[in-house]
């Protein structure tokens, strides 16, 4: 077995070395610290594998993002999201009758109760969606008792189909408040995206037609954003769920990580940041140069990636859906003018080309989700709906791994040494 050694105060110590399926290398370090009484720092994580995993594969470098070792390309161009669910939760792509069985045990759940449904009226009205979701989510946990426990099998099956049933229930339900409209409740004979579009946008008095084209970039965005291994709110959900947290509390916690601008709530920041530009006049080169100012406190949202570092394969296909549906849609938006001459000029600067910031998933997500009605601040809630069914394979994953511990990482102090304590009348 290939080992690495660290040599500490003179003395060698071995470590092993472990190889992912695609040629990943980890020197494992489980007993670094009973062995030498060193631990590692490795601020933000950059270098530090949290976990073995068979979801999700990416290479940053080659720009490679597969699902239970499906390209990511192919997914988007031959599969649905219901399809990509069960794949990521379950391992496998579904037969026809695994998928029809799947798909009727989540529909069976789509309805939320009526006293949840009360909770939306102590939301102040322009309460942000996220602040909701996550809310609700949350809440889940008080009107679902009987499937509480982590460990149990069962009650894993029937809390997952709960969260993917009533996610986007909930979801549009927040939209329908900050509106003041009435709800709409599910109707189980439309797809899980048709069913979520006929919840946002129908209203009682008059019909409602889905638009095929935008049901079909919404399940392509969802697609695109189904997992993507350890990010900052995966590694919420498992840190949560490592201390066996119920499902809900775990995701309700992700969903919380998720909305940060850093993260999915860049979606939102891209638009403001677009729309900005256009209000300004449109100047691009002045706002890659703010960007490339550390003291102007802006960042080009929508630019960088910790793990890519050649370019997002997902805004790969952004990139091209969005034209697709824009020329479909017939829609002629300025800010797309925007984007791509932004694009351009940071693409062919010395600053963004020397630190590889590229065009992250969203980019251009945001342009698609305007251009199909969904309001500027349901942007990062669309992320949630999509990264659903990764947070919860993830979540079970780690759940049903024996060898799974709590989360906990250690730390260096840095404060003060011990000090006696001073009477307040004796300091100063
Ligand atoms: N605009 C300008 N400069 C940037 C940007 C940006 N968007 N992103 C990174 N940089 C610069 C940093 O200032 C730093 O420069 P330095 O080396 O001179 O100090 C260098 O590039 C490296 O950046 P870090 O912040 O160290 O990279 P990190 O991996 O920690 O952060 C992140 C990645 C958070 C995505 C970052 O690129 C960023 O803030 N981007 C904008 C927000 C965004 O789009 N987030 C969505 C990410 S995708 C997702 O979560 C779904």
């Amino acid at each position: 077995m290939k080992t690495a050694k660290i040599i500490l105060d003179g003395k060698e110590y071995e470590f092993p070395v472990i190889e992912g399926t695609e040629g990943e290398k980890a020197i494992d370090i489980s007993n670094l610290r009973s062995q030498t009484g060193y631990i590692t720092l490795d601020e933000g994580y950059a270098n530090s594998g949290a976990t073995l995993s068979e979801i999700t594969f990416l290479d940053g470098e080659k720009g490679i993002l597969r699902y239970r070792g499906y390209p990511i390309e192919e997914l988007a161009e031959k599969s649905t999201f219901m399809e990509v669910a069960y794949l990521l939760i379950y391992g496998e792509l579904p037969t026809e009758r695994e998928f029809q069985d799947f798909r009727q045990s989540i529909f069976h759940h789509t309805m939320i109760h009526e006293d949840l449904k009360r909770l939306y009226d102590h939301f102040p009205k322009d309460s942000h969606p996220m602040a909701i979701l996550a809310s609700m989510i949350n809440t889940l946990s008080g009107y679902y008792v009987d499937s509480m426990n982590p460990l149990k099998r069962d009650q894993q099956e029937v809390s997952i189909r709960r969260l993917l049933a009533k996610t986007p229930t909930i979801a549009a339900y927040s939209h329908k408040k900050s509106i003041g409209h009435p709800m709409v409740y599910p109707d189980n004979k439309r797809s899980y995206i048709g069913n979520f579009l006929r919840m946002m946008f129908s209203v009682p008095a008059e019909d409602y037609e889905i638009d095929p084209v935008v049901e079909k970039a919404i399940d392509l965005l969802l697609i695109l954003h189904a997992d993507h291994e350890q990010n900052c709110s995966t590694s919420t959900v498992r840190l949560v769920g490592s201390s066996q947290a119920n499902l809900y509390a775990s995701i309700a916690s992700g969903v919380n990580a998720l909305w940060g601008p850093l993260h999915g709530g860049a979606n939102q920041a891209v638009i403001e940041m677009l729309e900005h530009i256009y209000e300004d006049g449109g100047n691009t080169a002045k706002f890659v140069e703010m960007a490339k100012d550390k003291t102007s406190g802006f960042r080009l949202m929508g630019f960088g990636h910790r793990v890519y570092k050649n370019f997002d394969p997902r805004a790969k296909i952004i990139k091209r859906a969005t034209d697709e549906v824009l020329a479909k849609m017939g829609i002629n938006d300025p800010l797309l003018e925007i984007a791509q001459k932004l694009e351009e000029v940071a693409l062919n600067d010395e600053y963004f080309k020397e630190r590889n910031l590229y065009p992250n998933v969203d980019f251009y997500s945001g342009i698609i989700y305007r251009a199909v009605g969904i309001p500027t601040n349901m942007f990062t809630v669309m992320f949630a709906l999509g990264r659903m069914p990764g947070w919860i394979a993830q979540w079970r994953e780690m759940i049903n791994n024996p060898k799974t511990r709590i989360g906990r990482p250690r730390q260096i102090y840095t404060g003060a040494n011990q000090r006696s304590f001073v009477e307040r009348s004796k300091r100063g």
